[in-house]
């Protein structure tokens, strides 16, 4: 495939009709909005639990506590990964309560109940003082379903759902090329936030912001609109090709020196920045091709596989409702909103990182938190927004306007949100959860 530009688009394939609901202020700010999406939209939703390389043995778990829920995760003796509700069906304690581990026996911290990896209780203290008999064996932890792709393991606690695949489709197959199986989680970070889980949602759902939170990024990310492709699919997920490895065309960063840090790239591969004066725009082109031609020699054996525009262009995949998946040959990004328990004007922001093996390599330089050790889980860590702990340079730019927008959307003055056409997805989405509120199934299972 050749390097794909021209005008920024909702190609007629890929586009959606909207209705033009009023996306008013209490969605983002009332309980009422927060109990009907714990009862209409999170138990009907895949929701991506954690990474299979935490899983290698029988008995290896994953918790993954969201909103009021906990589901863990368990390694099975035939090799799959089952997931339960984290509770114990004596009197409902909380079963495990790290979020990795090992365990052969799953026990109550309460009055110490027992239960094998695949949920089957086998131990009790006075197995005979229960009006039924003995219950081992016969009572389990109440299961969902879970299922895998590629690196990722997920849950789904409605049992009428679409596989997982076909669920988060056209992803699996747009994405295969990249050969996320054997990919590194190398960081997973998250934060506490002051500000309801669509308004980072909404802001991953449109690239309007870029020129104005993320400035910097302008001289390596092509943001403007001729060359940004847009895709909204049928199911509610959306994606968005942005041109890397170029400047952006909003401002004229073509005609003169190559910028910072495009300039450190091409010699990087091999190419003086002093060729390309002039004419800057082109050196995506040769970076494709110093890519194709050095990449594998340096360990990067997915670029063999990849189209042109994989080797070099951002892939920024919105998966309805809460999960981003932003991908580039070295980087997948994950980046996730969860609802809080109770507080609609509060969530958890989750983002972690995957990168592919490479031959002799161990560190990863210039990674959203800098440069840090290539191994499993190098970073990983829980903090407060606000207290200065980094989420990551450009998810710390998107993070710092959230609560701002909160407030604004606590006054009594504000009517409803004014969107460009370029922001038409984030219309849809609103649209698509209106439409679950009311009792629809998710887009993605009808
Ligand atoms: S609540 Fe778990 S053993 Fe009693
Ligand atoms: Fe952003």
């Amino acid at each position: 495939m050749n390097v794909q530009s021209g005008a920024a688009r909702y190609s007629p394939e890929f586009d959606q009709p909207v209705r033009g609901d009023v996306i008013t202020a209490d969605r983002y700010t009332s309980a009422e909005w927060m109990e009907a999406e714990y009862e209409k939209l999170w138990p009907h939703i895949w929701h991506l639990g954690g990474v299979i390389a935490d899983l290698e043995e029988e008995g290896d778990f994953i918790r993954h506590n969201f909103g009021r829920e906990s589901v863990i995760m368990v390694k099975q003796a035939d090799g799959t990964v089952r997931a339960f509700f984290n509770t114990c069906p004596h009197r409902g304690n909380r079963l495990i309560l790290g979020e990795v581990g090992s365990t052969p026996r799953i026990t109550c911290g309460y009055h110490g109940w027992q239960f094998d990896p695949d949920g089957t209780l086998v131990n009790v203290q006075d197995p005979d003082d229960f009006p039924g008999g003995n219950p081992c064996g016969k009572v389990h932890l109440e299961e969902l379903r879970c299922e895998t792709w590629g690196p990722f393991v997920f849950w789904n606690m409605d049992k009428d759902a679409k596989p997982l695949l076909e669920w988060l489709k056209p992803f699996p197959e747009r994405l295969a090329n990249y050969g996320l199986e054997n990919w590194i989680r190398a960081f997973a970070v998250s934060a506490d936030c002051e500000f309801n889980w669509k308004i980072i949602r909404d802001n991953f759902n449109e690239s309007y912001h870029l020129p104005t939170i993320h400035p910097e990024l302008s001289t390596f990310i092509n943001d403007g609109l001729p060359t940004t492709v847009f895709e909204m699919y049928d199911n509610g997920h959306n994606s968005m090709w942005m041109v890397g490895h170029q400047a952006t065309t909003r401002e004229d960063h073509h005609s003169g020196d190559v910028p910072a840090p495009l300039d450190d790239v091409a010699r990087a591969w091999e190419l003086d920045p002093a060729d390309y004066k002039g004419r800057t725009g082109d050196l995506r082109e040769a970076i494709v091709r110093q890519k194709r031609k050095l990449g594998p020699g340096r360990g990067y054996r997915n670029y063999d596989s990849m189209t042109d525009q994989q080797l070099v262009d951002y892939f920024h995949c919105t998966l309805f409702p809460n999960l981003t998946i932003t991908m580039s040959p070295e980087q997948c990004q994950i980046l996730r909103t969860e609802p809080h328990p109770s507080d609609p004007a509060k969530c958890v922001f989750q983002h972690w990182c995957l990168y592919p093996p490479v031959e002799g390599m161990t560190e990863i330089k210039g990674t959203p938190l800098g440069d840090i050790p290539l191994e499993h889980d190098a970073v990983v860590r829980h903090s407060t927004y606000g207290d200065g702990v980094s989420l990551g340079f450009v998810a710390d730019q998107d993070l710092s306007i959230g609560t701002s927008q909160q407030q604004g959307l606590n006054s009594r003055g504000f009517k409803g949100c004014m969107l460009t056409h370029q922001e038409k997805r984030i219309q849809r989405f609103h649209e698509l959860l209106n439409d679950v509120i009311k009792g629809a199934p998710p887009p993605a299972d009808r």
